[in-house]
């Protein structure tokens, strides 16, 4: 069972688009809008791949680049969550990720001054001879079972977020979470212990 309809669009949705092609789901699975998807540019096939019983809310945003690839688990639900995968991001089973949070596995742009000239010269637009983009840098984020992430806050690439952890509204995560524990602030740290 899903409420997606049999040519991927969802029933009364106000955006007309159905779910791109190389977006896989399980049984169960529910879907407020297909305008979730609209930066869905994987290659990938499938780039995304969705568990049973998962929910994603209109907030959310899939924006996933030509080799980006993302994972969600079962029981999990994306309440407004923006997904940035340039490269991979894995999220497990019984996750619940609250409004407006962030997780991006690359930075998107160099930090090095006349490459992020040349970066902003190659996104343009109507703008002629324009350079290729530099390479830009990525960093797998994993996101393990049963892990909460409350609202606004954000991932930051590279990071591995320990399975029952929470993190905390606000909290900017820049390291890697162990298991079982409560994290906050920016940069966040470690402010409870759950088990
Ligand atoms: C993570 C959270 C659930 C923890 O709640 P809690 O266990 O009651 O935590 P506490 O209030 O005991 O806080 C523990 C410490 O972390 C600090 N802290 C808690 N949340 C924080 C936050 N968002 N940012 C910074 N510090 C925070 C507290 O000030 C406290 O510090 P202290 O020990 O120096 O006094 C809660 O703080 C939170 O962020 N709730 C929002 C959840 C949310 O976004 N829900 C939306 C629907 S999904």
């Amino acid at each position: 069972m899903t409420n997606v309809l049999p040519d991927r669009t969802i029933d009364q949705d106000w955006y007309p688009k159905p779910i791109p092609e190389g977006i896989e789901w399980g049984d169960g699975c529910y879907f407020e809008t297909t305008q979730i998807f609209r930066f869905y540019r994987s290659r990938h096939k499938p780039g995304v791949v969705i568990g049973s019983h998962s929910s994603c809310y209109s907030g959310c945003s899939f924006s996933i680049g030509k080799e980006g690839k993302c994972t969600i688990g079962d029981y999990t639900l994306l309440n407004g969550a923006l997904i940035m995968a340039e490269e991979l991001i894995e999220i497990g089973n019984y996750c619940i990720i609250s409004w407006n949070v962030g997780i991006a596995d690359s930075d998107f742009h160099p930090i090095d001054p006349v490459l992020r000239h040349q970066d902003a010269m190659a996104l343009a637009p109507f703008a002629e001879g324009r350079p290729p983009r530099p390479p830009i840098r990525t960093a797998p984020v994993r996101i393990k079972d049963n892990v909460w992430i409350g609202m606004g806050a954000i991932i930051l690439k590279g990071v591995t977020i320990g399975e029952n952890s929470v993190v905390a509204a606000g909290a900017i995560v820049t390291k890697d979470v162990p298991p079982n524990v409560v994290v906050a602030g920016n940069p966040a740290q470690i402010v409870k212990q759950l088990a």
